[in-house]
């Protein structure tokens, strides 16, 4: 069968942990998608640049904007982060000409994924994007998929690795706050401007993604209540652990009965609950729903091999379906069926 040609925008922690997968994998990949997956396009900043990658098959874009446009795939992999220029612009032009897109870029999705869901489902397009929430925790699969015709009540968790990480580290190491970010970063973590992990905005923007998903509205990412962790002290962990709990960055999503609540903030959470013993980089989803019940997904959250591995599912996904098979909708119905978004009062 004809391979799967895919375009590479972003070669950093993400992208290169996936070329190299890609390419470790090659045969494996071939055998169980039906085909084989090629990377025929990459761009990045810094063409110098040596990423312990080979890439001497590839065609190296000048920018973004030109191979989404112009380069010959099928699928167009967006690692570069930003919820502006030059990502946008280049999915857009990507799913413009019916090109698929696997993005994980999660403020991109919570200032832009409605439009570009849009555009995907008006050229025949699939908008893939299961790293960008809970890095390899397959959260977006179960929402969009796996939960359709369940109401789900609450959708809950720790959302962000490099948060998560630094409040265990202070706690079980005592380290202070900028050592563990430092670290947090050093393993390739964390945002490429922090502030956006610490001050809470990561977080906000993939629960506005699994508000959508989990409650069918348009996503509203600035109707966030938002606290970080900045604020929060080896003093405030103790004291927190004295009385019982344990402080987490928590992002909450829950439909009341004026509307849906959606808020981020450390949480005193109980000792002996599920959630209080997720330490480090990982990550922990609860959702609540009718018919299943309650949910939990625990599993590691940032890092270039875990978020490679959600978007190298992604790109399977394309890989093994077929022209004119029936597709999945971006945000698990059709644009025109998304509800509007009402805040609760
Ligand atoms: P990095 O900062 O490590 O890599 C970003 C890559 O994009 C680099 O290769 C950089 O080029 C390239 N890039 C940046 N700006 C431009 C530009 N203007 N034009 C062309 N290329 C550009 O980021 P990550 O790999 O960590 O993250 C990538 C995406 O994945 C982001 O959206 C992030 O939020 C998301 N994500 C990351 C996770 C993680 O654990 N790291 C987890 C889940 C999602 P150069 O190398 O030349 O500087
Ligand atoms: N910076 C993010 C985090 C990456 O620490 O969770 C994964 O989305």
């Amino acid at each position: 069968a004809d391979a799967l040609k895919i375009g590479i925008a972003g070669l950093g922690t993400v992208g290169a942990a996936l070329v190299r997968i890609l390419q470790e994998r090659r045969d494996m990949l071939a055998t169980t998608c039906g085909r084989p997956i090629e990377v025929v396009a990459v761009t990045a900043r810094d063409k110098s640049r040596d990423r312990g990658i080979d890439l001497s098959a590839t065609t190296w874009f000048a920018d973004a904007a030109s191979l989404a446009a112009d380069a010959d795939i099928d699928v167009f992999v967006e690692l570069m982060g930003g919820s502006g220029d030059p990502a946008y612009s280049a999915v857009k032009a990507a799913l413009s000409r019916g090109v698929h897109v696997v993005t994980a870029n999660k403020a991109l999705l919570a200032a832009h994924g409605i439009e570009l869901a849009g555009i995907a489902e008006e050229h025949g397009a699939l908008l893939n994007y299961e790293a960008a929430v809970a890095g390899g925790i397959p959260v977006i699969k179960a929402l969009r998929e796996s939960l359709t015709g369940n109401t789900i009540s609450r959708v809950y968790g720790i959302m962000n690795g490099t948060c998560n990480y630094i409040l265990t580290k202070m706690e079980k190491e005592g380290l202070s706050f900028e050592a563990c970010l430092k670290e947090a970063q050093r393993l390739g973590y964390a945002e490429a401007d922090p502030a956006f992990d610490i001050e809470g905005n990561d977080t906000a923007h993939k629960l506005s993604i699994l508000t959508s998903l989990a409650f069918g509205t348009a996503i509203a990412a600035d109707d966030i209540y938002l606290e970080g962790i900045t604020n929060i002290s080896i003093d405030d962990i103790n004291a927190a652990a004295d009385l019982g709990y344990r402080i987490k960055l928590l992002g909450v999503a829950q439909r009341t009965e004026s509307g849906i609540e959606q808020r981020v903030h450390p949480t005193m959470v109980p000792l002996d609950s599920v959630i209080a013993q997720v330490d480090g980089v990982t990550n922990a989803v609860a959702i609540e729903s009718d018919i299943l019940g309650e949910l939990l997904m625990v599993g590691p959250g940032a890092g270039g091999n875990a978020t490679a591995s959600a978007v190298l599912g992604d790109i399977a996904d394309i890989a093994k379906s077929r022209p004119g098979a029936q597709t999945v909708p971006a945000f698990g119905r059709p644009v025109t069926a998304l509800l509007p978004y009402t805040r609760a009062q």
